[in-house]
């Protein structure tokens, strides 16, 4: 059985779907979990105390927070898991985040695979408010690109991680195809939703006030970082989805129009 844990979240839920649709026996785990595709076992828990019985292959994520998964790993290991694909960050290779968590996982005795994803398109939600209400897209660094990721392209490498071999070992870097501004993301919801919405520049200050509200002040501080003053590494595009899945990553544009009921 493969068990995905975070579940319910952007990369969780699209995984647990894709495992589905390939006919796996699917466990889908996530603190407050209250509903799943058919046939796929809903369990309400915490990673910290989830039981890994019967689990063959497991999907982790670690919410936000840089934490060591020793205990977690370990347990996993005495359970009988063969497998686990971890949700971690480019920014533990570029070095903007702690590796502690990817240490853990190197050094846990299972076969492994670290996915490095950049800055995910739905990240873009949180402008959904203001586009419904208003028609416009207040966030800083408007003119600077990033080659977002579309989440539903993690969960595809993650799926092909867990179901194939070939895998163990690696790391792999993950963005879209192309870098894109704030400003060309909020043309592209436009597009999607079939009205013009206006981009509203936001100083560095303002920003930071609004991501406390819903993020660690470290974890604030790095994507702040590295939303305004990227490295040429992390305005670079990843050769790694299309090398996994034999596809190109999936533009921004795609994932707006997708989400577009969100910003009706
Ligand atoms: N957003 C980005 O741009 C970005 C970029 C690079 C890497 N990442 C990494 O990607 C990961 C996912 O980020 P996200 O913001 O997209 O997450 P998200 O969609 O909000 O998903 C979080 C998921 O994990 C579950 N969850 C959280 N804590 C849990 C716990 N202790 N035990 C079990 N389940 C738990 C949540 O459901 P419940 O609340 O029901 O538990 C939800 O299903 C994070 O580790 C983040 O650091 C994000």
């Amino acid at each position: 059985m493969i068990m995905v844990v975070g579940a319910t979240g952007n990369v969780g839920a699209p995984l647990v779907r894709m495992l589905a649709e390939a006919g796996e026996e699917v466990t889908a785990v996530s603190r407050r979990i209250t509903s799943a595709p058919p046939g796929v076992v809903v369990r309400q828990g915490d990673l910290g105390s989830v039981s890994f019985s019967g689990v063959a292959s497991a999907f982790l994520m670690v919410s936000g927070a840089f934490v060591p998964l020793d205990d977690v790993l370990a347990r996993a290991a005495a359970a009988g898991v063969r497998k686990v694909v971890v949700l971690s960050s480019q920014g533990v290779p570029t070095g903007r985040h702690p590796a502690v968590t990817e240490e853990s996982v190197r050094r846990s005795g299972l076969e492994w695979t670290l996915l490095q994803p950049g800055a995910f398109a739905s990240n873009a939600l949180q402008w959904a408010e203001s586009v419904r209400s208003s028609r416009e897209v207040v966030a800083p660094f408007g003119d600077v690109a990033l080659p977002v990721v579309d989440p539903e392209d993690i969960a595809a490498v993650a799926a092909v991680a867990l179901r194939a071999e070939g895998h163990a070992g690696k790391s792999y870097v993950l963005t879209g195809p192309a870098p894109i501004t704030p400003r060309d993301q909020a043309a592209a919801i436009g597009a999607a939703v079939g009205e013009p919405v206006r981009f509203v520049p936001q100083t560095r200050d303002e920003a930071r006030a609004v991501m406390s509200g819903f993020m660690p002040p470290e974890v604030v501080a790095v994507t702040l970082d590295v939303l305004g003053s990227p490295t040429p590494e992390e305005q670079q595009v990843s050769p790694d989805i299309a090398a996994v899945l034999g596809r190109p990553p999936r533009p921004f544009a795609e994932w707006a129009s997708r989400f577009a009921g969100a910003f009706k």
